[in-house]
């Protein structure tokens, strides 16, 4: 069969190199993909975002499975779009990706569902918002409601602070229309963690948890990121935790669409605040994430093609999903300046010879002179697997050494808060 990745990041790279496994497929196309990608699939220049690029690219390669990647096209109903045609697509339709798109649409179904998460208000006119914030004198997180490349969050510390948060988003709309409306929230304390799963609308078949590193800086300091890497499984989530996750959360998620008429297939993503009280949706991603795809995609030994079939089917209830042993890596490489403006073009090396059970997927690259540059925030996400976290943490930072271009920077710490759980875990096993 023929299959499209729609995207062009790390997210995407794991996703073709592991669909490229599949004994079923004979051709990947990836619009538009990158340098890396182009050493896998066939690489179309059409943009995420152009879906009647893609829809034609489709109709006239008769692509029999369509995989999209990012949430913008998701938001804008490609789904929609390709089932009208009468192809067949992995991802949710417009309706069920508002679950993303809109922050207050993911709000306001949690409310509806029960479904654990931080209480927030929601404002349309700057004023009352900093009005209450103001009210409420400590701190809170503020954010646009509509999609703003992951950037429409802001953890404030102080009613000032939230205040000109509201004044960038609502007043010099900085995000656009997706800043007409905003959340403001309790600011929960805890560990955070990214528990995905695959639905068909009616089964929900959860991933092994993973935890993403946000910051640019070790320790979790400096300004957010689209994330600096990723490992799973992530032992904050226990079984019992992943179990209460899966009833609480994802299928009353997936179950409450479905009871006001819409069928959610494709990857639920929660991000979540591990609290004192239990875990916490921060926010609802109809998508797989990144860097998470790309140690979860490195540890998944079933066909994903197979299972991504059955959720375009409707027929999940029964598969079981099959994991490597062990545990995997993914450390972020990124490009000088990011997540800020970067530099590009900056030459690539050490990409030749790497060691086994270590992949580098391709984010921001390019080809230039036969070269790989540098040519995005995020360049590479180098993911290892091992016998256990530890193991799979030393591989990738072997591998990480090995590979340099100017200006090069990345966190030292991935995977860190796993082994500070095993060391913890080992000391009350001990009081016992
Ligand atoms: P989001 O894009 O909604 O996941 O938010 C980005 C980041 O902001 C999260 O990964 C958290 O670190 C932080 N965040 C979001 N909501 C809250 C909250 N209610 N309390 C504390 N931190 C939050
Ligand atoms: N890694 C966070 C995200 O994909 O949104």
């Amino acid at each position: 069969m023929k299959v499209l990745v729609v995207g062009g990041g790390g997210r995407e790279h794991a996703l073709v190199w592991k669909i490229a496994q599949s004994p079923r497929v004979k051709k990947i196309f990836c619009a538009p993909g990158n340098a890396g990608i182009a050493q896998q699939a066939a690489c179309v220049g059409i943009k995420a975002d152009d879906l009647d690029g893609l829809l034609a690219f489709a109709r006239a390669e008769a692509v029999d499975l369509t995989v999209v990647g990012p949430e913008a096209p998701l938001a804008a109903g490609i789904v929609d779009a390709f089932e009208a045609a009468g192809l067949r697509v992995f991802g949710p339709r417009r309706e069920a990706a508002r679950l993303e798109a809109s922050k207050v649409f993911a709000k306001e179904l949690m409310l509806r569902y029960g479904i654990p998460t931080a209480r927030a208000a929601v404002f349309d006119s700057p004023e009352t918002a900093k009005e209450y914030v103001r009210r409420c004198g400590g701190p809170c997180v503020v954010k646009a409601d509509g999609l703003a490349a992951g950037k429409g969050v802001v953890v404030a510390d102080s009613p000032a602070e939230a205040e000109a948060a509201i004044a960038e988003i609502m007043e010099a709309k900085i995000f656009g229309p997706a800043g007409a409306r905003v959340l403001v929230e309790e600011r929960l304390s805890g560990e955070e963690a990214s528990v995905l799963a695959l639905t068909d609308g009616e089964t929900v078949l959860p991933l092994l948890p993973a935890q993403d590193h946000k910051p640019v800086f070790d320790g979790d300091r400096g300004p957010n990121t689209g994330g600096m890497g990723a490992y799973a499984p992530a032992p904050a989530v226990t079984p019992d935790l992943l179990r209460q996750i899966e009833s609480e959360i994802l299928t009353r998620a997936v179950r409450g669409l479905k009871e006001e008429g819409v069928t959610y297939k494709g990857v639920l993503y929660a991000g979540l605040m591990l609290t004192g009280e239990g875990p916490r949706v921060l926010e609802f991603n109809v998508r797989f994430g990144d860097p998470e795809a790309q140690p979860l995609l490195y540890l998944l030994a079933s066909d994903l093609v197979e299972t991504m079939e059955a959720v375009v089917e409707e027929r999940l209830a029964g598969v079981r999903l099959a994991w490597h042993p062990g545990a995997a890596v993914c450390v972020v490489l990124a490009a000088a300046g990011y997540p800020g403006s970067c530099r590009k073009g900056d030459v690539i090396s050490g990409l030749e010879e790497l060691p086994p059970e270590v992949t580098v997927f391709h984010a921001g690259t390019a080809l230039a002179d036969g070269k790989f540059v540098t040519a995005g925030g995020r360049v590479l996400g180098v993911t290892a697997r091992g016998a256990d976290v530890r193991a799979a943490i030393e591989r990738a930072y072997a591998a990480v050494g090995q590979i340099s271009f100017a200006g090069m920077h990345y966190r030292r710490d991935i995977g860190q808060k796993a082994l500070k759980k095993e060391v913890r875990s080992q000391e009350s096993e001990g009081r016992r």
